[in-house]
């Protein structure tokens, strides 16, 4: 497996929502097994207990594979926080996980205030590293201020088909690995001929096509499959590397800029594209 940024995080990882119960276990056990040794989850995706569930039955030991968890919009006051917290290492079975990001911006709290308990997290060993999912720039500028250097990745949708340049330098510049959820646009890729004919050259899928794009970036990428081949397929993305020419054919398709994911509750005011990117 190879990884990325400082924190060594696993290039490809595997996502879990949103899978529950004894699908979720199951389709976790097939993941550990096939050599994923990172999984993605939250407090929101209630499959916490099963992931601890696979992580105890695969027959490694509990540090061979990193956890993320993040924490739930509804627990950013201070009273909740850190009990929530608590529960979802007990849901996991492990003391500590090596990521746990705040899910979403706060929309009722200061970020200031939700970054200190996030640090206090830390702090009192419940996990390795700490940071944040879907923050615009301004406000990763405003946490990287608040909280320098700590701040080790910010999940957001990142694909083929979305145009999110401003935060990948951003990340760049504050040394911020950029976590790529939706990595896969969930197969709304699948038909596009730009990437089915690279896909042809290489032999490889047209999934397996974006996640080299994704990583050859130097971007973590999370994709999700309950099916084993395809899972499978998603991890063998480490024996082939696409031209200068494939890589900006395919940023190309960044122009659509289709947002998947933009819940109305939690969205903050998403990025643009910066004009200066516009092809
Ligand atoms: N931080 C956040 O706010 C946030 C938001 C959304 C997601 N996430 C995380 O990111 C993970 C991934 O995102 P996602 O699951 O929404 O979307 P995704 O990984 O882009 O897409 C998942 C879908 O793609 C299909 N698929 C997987 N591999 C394939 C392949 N090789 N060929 C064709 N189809 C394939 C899967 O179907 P099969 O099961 O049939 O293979 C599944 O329906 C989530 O599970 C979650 O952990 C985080």
């Amino acid at each position: 497996m190879h990884h990325i940024g400082k924190t060594r995080i696993p290039a490809i990882g595997f996502g879990t929502y949103p899978l529950q119960g004894s699908e979720a276990q199951q389709a976790v056990e097939m993941a550990i097994g096939l050599g994923y040794r990172h999984i993605d989850t939250a407090q929101m995706y209630g499959n916490e207990k099963a992931v601890g569930q696979a992580l105890r039955s695969c027959g490694l030991a509990l540090d061979e594979v990193m956890v993320t968890t993040k924490v739930d919009p509804s627990n950013m006051d201070p009273e909740r926080f850190l009990p929530s917290v608590e529960r979802s290492l007990e849901d996991l079975g492990i003391d500590s996980v090596d990521y746990l990001l705040l899910h979403w911006p706060s929309r009722e709290r200061a970020l200031g205030q939700t970054l200190e308990l996030l640090a206090e997290a830390r702090s009192r060993g419940y996990s390795q590293h700490i940071g944040v999912s879907n923050f615009t720039c301004a406000q990763l500028r405003e946490a990287g201020r608040l909280l320098p250097g700590e701040i080790a990745t910010n999940q957001v949708e990142f694909h083929p088909l979305i145009d999110q340049r401003p935060l990948q330098r951003l990340c760049r510049e504050q040394g911020v690995i950029l976590s790529a959820y939706c990595a896969l646009a969930r197969g709304a890729f699948m038909e596009d001929r730009t990437l089915q004919s690279i896909a042809r050259v290489y032999g490889k899928s047209v999934a397996q096509v974006a996640l080299r794009w994704i990583i050859q970036q130097g971007v973590a990428a999370i994709a999700m499959s309950t099916r084993l081949e395809n899972a499978r397929g998603n991890l063998d993305v480490f024996d082939f590397e696409l031209s200068d020419d494939e890589m900006k054919a395919i940023g190309a398709l960044r122009q659509a800029h289709r947002r998947l994911v933009s819940p109305a509750q939690w969205a903050p005011e998403w990025d643009g594209p910066a004009e200066g990117d516009k092809e």
